[in-house]
């Protein structure tokens, strides 16, 4: 495995390669990651990932809490990257990805990164889709993968690689969740054990979300907005049903006739998590 830590070392080691996979990623890595990794491996003959923690992508464009205690662990994750078959690591710094400060020039995400997410991270799916974009341009991927766990940023980058005609696919992968059914993210590190056991509420309304549209039970989305608001140690962000392309907030009544996602966000102590189910 190369580990290109510039621009110019990246584009070497891309020379002469047929097909390349990008997983994207800001490192503290898990096994949600290592299943972009598997998608990536399974699909094409080079695998680039990169590490890069975005200070567009946090509030104040990085200068914030959350962006310094920013899980930061290069060499676990280089080891997770080895074990899952990653052939180039792309982990520049700050100067190097946006030499000279940061950049004039954005990609703007419009109504699709103003809403749910976005809507409590104000800038934040700008910050996503410039990186991205640069990304995309240094590596010139032929797939990139990205967890449905982030289903909003999966849709915002849908769009920006159809209304920017960037040569990429987009492939969403399933998320991967611990055994006590918590979506695996990088925040997860942050909650003590007691924390992580009342965060567990969101994926139980969730999952009792999908049972009941199976059952063909009428969905009751207020009462698992309630749900989640009343539950000792949360603090509800969001909770709303979209339609799964454009992230428009679903008129139902009752029973659900078409494709649709849940999408939520809690706090649980300081610490933000977000999951989705789709219906
Ligand atoms: O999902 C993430 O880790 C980040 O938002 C991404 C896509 C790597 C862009 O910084």
């Amino acid at each position: 495995m190369q580990v290109a830590t510039t621009k110019k070392a990246l584009i070497d080691a891309l020379l002469h390669h047929k097909s390349v996979g990008l997983v994207p990623t800001m490192g503290a890595l898990h096994s949600g990651h290592a299943s972009l990794v598997k998608a990536a491996r399974a699909e094409n003959d080079t695998v680039v990932a990169s590490i890069f923690v975005n200070p567009l992508q946090f509030e104040a464009l990085g200068d914030c809490d959350d962006y310094r205690n920013y899980p930061r662990q290069l060499d676990a994750d280089l080891a997770l990257l080895e074990e899952a078959g990653v052939d180039i690591v792309f982990a520049p710094d700050v100067e190097e990805m946006y030499p000279g400060g940061l950049p004039l020039v954005w990609a703007r995400t419009g109504s699709i990164g103003t809403k749910l997410e976005g809507a409590s991270r104000p800038g934040h799916f700008d910050g996503v889709a410039t990186v991205v974009a640069k990304l995309f341009n240094l590596v010139r991927p032929d797939r990139a993968y990205f967890g449905q766990k982030d289903a909003q940023q999966v849709a915002v980058i849908r769009r920006l690689v159809a209304d920017l005609d960037i040569p990429v696919e987009i492939r969403p992968v399933p998320i991967i969740r611990g055994a006590d059914g918590l979506a695996e993210s990088s925040r997860n590190q942050r909650l003590s054990a007691d924390q992580r056991a009342q965060a567990l509420v969101l994926p139980q309304v969730l999952s009792a979300l999908q049972r009941r549209k199976a059952a063909g039970e009428a969905l009751d989305i207020q009462g698992a907005r309630d749900t989640l608001a009343s539950a000792d140690g949360v603090r509800l962000d969001h909770l709303e049903i979209v339609d799964p392309a454009t992230l428009e907030p679903l008129e139902i009544d009752g029973l659900l006739t078409q494709p649709a996602l849940v999408v939520a966000a809690i706090f649980v102590g300081p610490v933000r998590l977000i999951d989705n189910i789709e219906l």
